[in-house]
């Protein structure tokens, strides 16, 4: 069974109640657990809050993800960040999932929020993604309407205890240096400044931020 999440993270009460639940509805494969956390007490961003996070199935839309993609980063392409996934096509959304693990958050069966997790070894172009214990994220995004209910929170928590479960020392990621609300949310999470890249293509400098990985389960 996958590892469940604590209800709370450094510190600060998450905004749902989380429990898992077998073959919960969203769950695309028999047996498979998933993390419900539903409002319960209407703490969550959102009445009636109430999203599933599990792993993309072999079978779901490549369509729908790149979709939502290009809607949850329209915002930093307005900004001049050409992020992949402003504009990636589908073949591209399809080999981004296919070099790790892809987590998705359905909320009454409707794709709303995904983010990629890759166990050590899978990624490169900087020394710290090069490291053998360093496990990095990606491809994150949650749906417009619904950023700020705390999806993206409980998807990035998820990722964490995959990490911990690959057992990677460390969990990494890039973003521009110039997305200041992107960096700060990070740092509140636990993110720190590694080094600088510079992906080919970008128009902008990356930071890449990394956190030492440890479960919230029972936290
Ligand atoms: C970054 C992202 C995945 C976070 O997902 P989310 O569901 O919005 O995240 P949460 O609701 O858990 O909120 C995360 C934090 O950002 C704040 N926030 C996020 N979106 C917000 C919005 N539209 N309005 C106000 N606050 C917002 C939340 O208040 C929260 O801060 P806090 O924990 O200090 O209170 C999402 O905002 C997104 O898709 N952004 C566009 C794509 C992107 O930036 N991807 C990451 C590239 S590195």
């Amino acid at each position: 069974m996958r590892p469940s999440l604590s209800a709370r993270h450094n510190g600060r009460p998450e905004r749902s109640a989380i429990m898992t639940v077998p073959n919960a509805p969203g769950c695309s494969r028999p047996g498979e657990t998933c993390i419900r956390q539903g409002s319960g007490n209407g703490a969550s961003g959102r009445e009636g809050d109430d999203v599933i996070i599990r792993e993309l199935a072999a079978t779901e839309s490549i369509a729908d993800m790149t979709a939502l993609l290009h809607a949850a980063y329209a915002r930093l392409g307005g900004m001049g960040f050409n992020y992949t996934a402003v504009d990636q096509i589908e073949d591209v959304t399809r080999s981004r999932i296919a070099r790790g693990r892809c987590l998705v958050a359905i909320d009454d069966g409707a794709l709303v929020g995904t983010i990629m997790f890759h166990p050590p070894g899978r990624s490169a172009g900087c020394p710290c993604y090069e490291r053998p214990d360093v496990a990095t994220i990606g491809q994150f995004g949650v749906l417009p309407g619904r950023q700020g209910t705390g999806t993206g929170t409980r998807l990035l928590h998820h990722a964490e205890e995959l990490a911990f479960a690959s057992g990677a020392a460390e969990l990494a990621l890039d973003t521009s240096e110039g997305a200041d609300h992107l960096i700060g949310w990070y740092k509140r999470e636990g993110f720190r400044f590694v080094e600088y890249a510079q992906w080919e293509g970008k128009t902008y400098r990356s930071v890449i931020m990394s956190k030492p990985v440890r479960s919230h389960v029972g936290a």
